[in-house]
């Protein structure tokens, strides 16, 4: 479970080998969210900007682009692994003015400059390493036009605490496979970093963002690979950060 030269824990080209099976795959945040809690934040985004711009970047399979796109007067879908966006064109083929770039998240800024009035960044800003995820997350600022808005969806800490618990209940012993590093939790065989409400905040105030909102999009314990019961969860269910911000005017 190691981390790239770069500082990625799953690299580029793994991206790549994971993009023929990621239709199935459990990190899809839109088709997994089942409560639409994406949609509103969508709605309070697309309320405050006329004809509006997107960029998502870190699109995946393009899941995003193809059921918001066609109320944008244009979206860019960015990966930096071409199979990826190879996948999102082909499963976006209908939606129209849509431009794929194949960037980091990180050179982003400089591929297509300050243009985005809604940027989207889903689960990508996970990297162990501290010193690229500040560089992701002033990326993210600033391709974000001033008065735009970003919506990020990033692990909680607080969730993967609450499924450690429940994995012990179930199995006792086994949940210690979870424990990395403080925040950097290992996830599959990937290490992950997972932030706190708090943090996830001041990141998100830090790449100058105003916060609108900060929810949980909740996901199925099996999802974790957890075969939890009722009377083990107590009605509880595992789930993401997703944050809405505006940001700053200059
Ligand atoms: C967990 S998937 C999420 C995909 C999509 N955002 C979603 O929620 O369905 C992460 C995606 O980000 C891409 N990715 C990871 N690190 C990246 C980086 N530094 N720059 C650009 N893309 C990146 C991967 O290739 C992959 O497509």
């Amino acid at each position: 479970m190691g981390v790239t030269k770069s500082g990625y824990a799953v690299s580029r080209a793994q991206w790549n080998r994971l993009a023929a099976r990621f239709n199935s795959s459990v990190c899809d945040i839109v088709a997994g969210d089942r409560d639409r809690v994406v949609d509103g934040l969508v709605e309070v985004a697309l309320k405050r900007r006329p004809r509006p711009v997107v960029i998502d970047l870190g699109c995946g399979m393009g899941t995003f682009i193809r059921r918001y796109g066609r109320r944008f007067s244009k979206s860019i879908g960015a990966d930096f692994a071409e199979r990826m966006l190879r996948g999102a064109r082909r499963r976006c083929a209908k939606v129209p003015r849509v431009r794929w770039v194949c960037s980091s998240v990180e050179e982003a800024p400089k591929r297509v400059g300050e243009m985005a009035d809604l940027s989207v960044c889903m689960n990508v800003l996970t990297s162990p390493d501290a010193a690229l995820r500040r560089r992701q997350w002033k990326a993210l600022g600033k391709i974000t036009k001033p008065g735009g808005c970003t919506i990020v969806v990033l692990p909680s800490l607080e969730s993967s605490e609450l499924v450690a618990q429940v994995e012990e209940k179930l199995r006792p012993g086994s949940s210690g496979a979870r424990s990395g590093d403080g925040t950097v939790v290992n996830r599959g065989k990937a290490r992950q970093k997972h932030y706190t409400r708090k943090e996830l905040r001041e990141a998100a105030e830090r790449a100058g963002f105003r916060v609108v909102k900060l929810v949980r999009v909740p996901y199925p314990w099996k999802d974790e690979g957890v075969e939890a019961t009722k009377t083990v969860t107590r009605g509880r269910q595992p789930w993401d950060w997703a944050l809405l911000g505006a940001r700053r005017e200059k």
